[in-house]
């Protein structure tokens, strides 16, 4: 057994024996380190290593607490089909009706409330552009979008250790603009691209408008993707592109380690395989340590990133980006054939807001609120929820993944809540074909409140009720 193992099964008994009770404080790193005899390296990977059981949780700047008891996680089976499909989702017109409700308690909306983004600041550096530079403000953008925008983001990529040029940098509107934009590049109709089962419905939505086939690898609650699967599939198969989220999975929240991301990026670049990925939500860690995303490693410039501030400062902005790579001459093109380009105002506010605020201090806030949020939503589902029913760890995004017990009607539950004003997402629509019928997808972006506290109960009354008696 390694050092930090021990360590890490010395403080697990703690855990189990009672000696360190729920909301606990384990003992700094330093004392760990210098109680146990170990480097300070040593007790950081004990710590990482009891986060990644669920059993404590990183807060920023306070060091890591015990967690509460949590539910058990979700035990996903692989997705079935191992060969390339249509997108068939039957609930999509569901989620398009919910998504035009604003009367709803929003469980179903992956988004932080308003209440934690920093609204009066944005207000303020949108006014601000309207009143200094109205032309400007209400010109077309460039089609690539606004250079000082471009540098901002080049800067924030340099911060990590990723080398970016600010001219292969394109400005969306939003993350799903630039992975429709980077499919549309690479793929013609007929393609196949490889996909994390469960993903976001967007994703799959993309690519079924552009009439592309699509191929699922598992994603992991614990591990995130199945490299092994996925090597398996591109060797099977004839794969054109991948779009990956590696870092916090929407619905999972789950985070594909440095490892895996490096095996997949050879897997893909021995495969021919294009990889679009998708870091909306890299910036969104619960323990406060921002994960590389995937180009990173991209030693054969085979990736396009996809990115935006929609999690992180406002959805509404709509302002996201794409790194090009090679292709940035003709995603350009796809932008400006798609929307000419961006609208200004925004981007010019965005900028005015970074210069003038410490987007790190917000993030720092941010983190800790969903992670606070997260698992307040565990023991709200331990309280409230049948025995069975399993929920998620996240590392890090805005979702807490559910699996009720497999007699429930999630269908009859989600119509329930929705005509009583509480959003859900149903987890069929995180897969090609309707798989995941026995899970739900919680939102985690919502501060806690009697009405949440309320339609948690509720949703674990609706859960009773709604199981099919054979
Ligand atoms: C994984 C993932 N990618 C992309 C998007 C869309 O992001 P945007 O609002 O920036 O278009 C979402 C939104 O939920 C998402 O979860």
């Amino acid at each position: 057994m390694l050092l930090y193992e021990q360590l890490a099964s010395q403080l697990r008994e703690q855990i189990a024996q009672g000696a360190l009770r729920a909301g606990e404080r384990l003992p700094s790193i330093r004392q760990l380190a210098r109680s146990h005899g170990v480097s300070t390296a040593t007790a950081v990977q004990a710590c990482l290593q009891l986060e990644r059981e669920g059993l404590a949780q990183a807060r920023p700047r306070s060091g890591y607490f015990v967690r509460a008891a949590t539910p058990q996680t979700p035990s996903l089976r692989p997705p079935r089909r191992r060969t390339p499909a249509t997108v068939s989702n039957p609930m999509l017109q569901d989620v398009l009706d919910m998504l035009a409700r604003s009367d709803l308690l929003p469980l179903h909306s992956a988004t932080a409330a308003p209440e934690l983004l920093p609204q009066s600041a944005l207000t303020a550096s949108l006014s601000h552009c309207l009143r200094h530079a109205p032309a400007a403000a209400l010109d077309y953008a460039p089609p690539q979008g606004h250079p000082a925008l471009h540098r901002m983001i080049a800067q924030r990529y340099a911060q990590l250790g990723v080398s970016v040029s600010p001219d292969e940098i394109i400005i969306t509107a939003g993350a799903m603009e630039a992975i429709s934009l980077a499919l549309r590049t690479v793929t013609t109709p007929g393609d196949v691209v490889l996909v994390e089962s469960p993903t976001y419905h967007g994703i799959l939505q993309a690519i079924a408008a552009l009439q592309l086939k699509v191929l699922e690898v598992p994603n992991v609650p614990g591990g995130g993707i199945d490299v092994a699967r996925l090597d398996q599939r591109l060797q099977q198969n004839t794969v054109r592109a991948a779009v990956l989220v590696p870092n916090f999975n929407n619905p999972l929240g789950s985070l594909t380690d440095d490892a895996a991301k490096q095996a997949i990026l050879a897997s893909c670049a021995k495969h021919k395989t294009i990889v679009i990925e998708d870091d909306i939500y890299g910036e969104l860690s619960w323990s406060g340590q921002r994960p590389s995303p995937m180009r990173r490693w991209d030693r054969h410039g085979n990736v396009i990133t996809c990115s935006s501030f929609s999690k992180i400062l406002s959805p509404g902005l709509r302002i996201g980006w794409l790194v090009g790579s090679e292709w940035t001459d003709a995603l350009l093109r796809a932008k400006y054939f798609s929307t000419v380009g961006g609208a200004s105002l925004p981007q010019l506010a965005l900028v005015h807001y970074l210069q003038r605020h410490d987007l790190e201090r917000h993030l720092r806030r941010l983190r800790m609120a969903l992670a606070d949020n997260g698992q307040r939503l565990h023991e709200a589902i331990e309280r409230y929820w049948p025995k069975e029913t399993r929920a998620c760890t996240p590392r890090g995004g805005l979702s807490l993944w559910t699996q009720l017990p497999p007699d429930t009607d999630v269908g009859a539950l989600f119509e329930t809540a929705l005509a009583e004003g509480i959003g859900t997402s149903p987890g069929m629509l995180f897969s090609s074909r309707g798989d995941y019928a026995d899970c739900l997808r919680l939102s985690c972006g919502l501060p806690w409140s009697d009405k949440l506290d309320r339609a948690l109960q509720r949703l674990g009354r609706l859960a009773r009720d709604k199981r099919i008696h054979r």
